[in-house]
């Protein structure tokens, strides 16, 4: 371990993916000696991992941008040296970096609203993060050319909770579902070696870690990515090569995409011991034209039939969903459809969310017609139908 004096604060929004990537950036600041603190006044270093998934999720991050200017003394200083010689002075105290899926999606774009932010780097370079906070010193830093993550990042042995983790099985996504910024921020689907993950898991347990998360963006598409002549392995046989893992007693995964869920996978759920009976399988609305723009690739009634096989084969299963309400040109009668689909499925849980239209996305092309006061109304019906149902479901 490296001798470094300095202090670093990272807060996260975001997905799972950003919770584990925080983690791994930690893990790399520690190698190099860094030190982690739970205040960003305390702080040398803040780094901000964000998310783009929605406005709304975008919206906090640009005030917590402000809150750090103000609360620095820099934006003081810089404002007064500004006022005395006409000149903006060059940083002199906190770093700021903004990480993650807003950094990509913005890129250098990020220095013109944020003045403050002294790096951007996307969620493909994480890796470089240590270097660029070495090196920078005069100017601004942007390092989102989306390259390949070195397995390394993965196996710094640094670990945040005492007992469960989370593993990457696959990065990015390439199923462009119309309204998600996902593929434009994280890329194309790239799976890791399954030996690379096998290895990643027995080095949590040596840590003392029992539970473990299998992640990806779309989990059931997972096809190791071959290196040598090495067979493949897919999700099925990856999910029993975990179960063999001793020392694991629990492990689960998530995100389940219907297309790419099968009967199969419902048999190996209920046969092997130490996985959760557990699904999050995000069906986004009811209706086969909202579905079909939202290019999901399956209806509902076939989302009914795997919802049917899970529960009949997977007992004492749980089910969540999410769901999202006010796309582009959605009816009353659009609504009405998945208002009943979810009347009918009872799911334990279900993540409501309204629409906003996301950058480069196929669905910003369209106009985003629902008012505001429409998308609140639907997201409240649906959220009181859940809450009933997760109430019902709990006694
Ligand atoms: N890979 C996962 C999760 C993607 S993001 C999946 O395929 O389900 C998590 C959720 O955010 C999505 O399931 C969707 O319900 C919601 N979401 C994504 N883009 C959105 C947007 N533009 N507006 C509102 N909600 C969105
Ligand atoms: Fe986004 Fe669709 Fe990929 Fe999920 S499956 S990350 S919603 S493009
Ligand atoms: Fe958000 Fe990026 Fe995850 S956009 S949902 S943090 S992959």
């Amino acid at each position: 371990m490296k001798e470094n004096k300095k202090k670093v604060y990272l807060k996260y929004w975001g997905c799972q993916m950003n919770v584990r990537d925080s983690e791994v950036i930690c893990g790399l600041l520690k190698k190099e000696g860094y030190g982690l603190v739970n205040e960003p006044d305390k702080a040398d270093i803040i780094l901000l991992n964000t998310c783009s998934v929605r406005e709304h999720a975008e919206d906090k991050v640009w005030s917590e941008i402000g809150r750090i200017g103000k609360l620095s003394p820099l934006d003081f200083v810089q404002k007064t040296h500004k006022i005395k010689t006409g000149e903006t002075p060059r940083p002199t105290n906190k770093i700021v970096g903004l990480v993650g899926c807003m950094a990509q999606a913005y890129k250098q774009k990020v220095f013109d609203r944020a003045p403050n932010v002294n790096f951007v780097v996307g969620p493909s370079d994480i890796d470089k993060i240590p270097g660029i906070i070495n090196r920078l010193s005069t100017t601004k830093i942007r390092e989102t050319e989306g390259t390949i993550r070195p397995e390394d990042i993965y196996h710094t042995g640094f670990y945040e909770k005492r007992n469960n983790t989370y593993v990457v099985v696959s990065e990015g996504c390439s199923n462009y579902c119309s309204y998600c910024v996902v593929p434009y921020v994280r890329g194309d689907l790239k799976n890791r070696n399954h030996k690379d993950i096998i290895r990643e898991v027995e080095e949590a347990v040596g840590k003392g870690i029992t539970k473990i998360t299998l992640l990806g963006q779309n989990v059931n598409a997972y096809l190791s990515k071959v290196i040598s002549s090495q067979p493949s392995v897919n999700f099925i046989e990856l999910l029993k090569l975990v179960n063999q893992i001793e020392g694991i007693e629990e492990f689960s995964f998530i995100t389940s995409h219907p297309k790419d869920t099968s009967v199969e996978l419902f048999r190996v759920m209920a046969s092997l011991g130490k996985l959760k009976k557990s699904l999050h399988l995000p069906i986004q609305s009811g209706s086969d034209r909202i579905l079909a723009m939202m290019n999901r690739g399956y209806t509902k009634k076939f989302y009914l039939e795997l919802v049917t096989n899970y529960r009949k084969i997977v007992k004492d299963s749980v089910l969540s969903t999410d769901i999202i309400v006010g796309y582009p040109q959605e009816t009353d009668k659009d609504f009405q459809e998945t208002f009943d689909l979810v009347k009918d499925i009872e799911f334990d849980a279900a993540y409501i969310f309204k629409y906003s239209a996301r950058p480069n996305t196929k669905a910003a092309e369209l106009a985003d017609d629902l008012p505001r006061a429409v998308k609140e109304k639907r997201h409240k019906i649906i959220l009181d139908l859940q809450k009933g149902i997760s109430k019902k479901k709990r006694c």
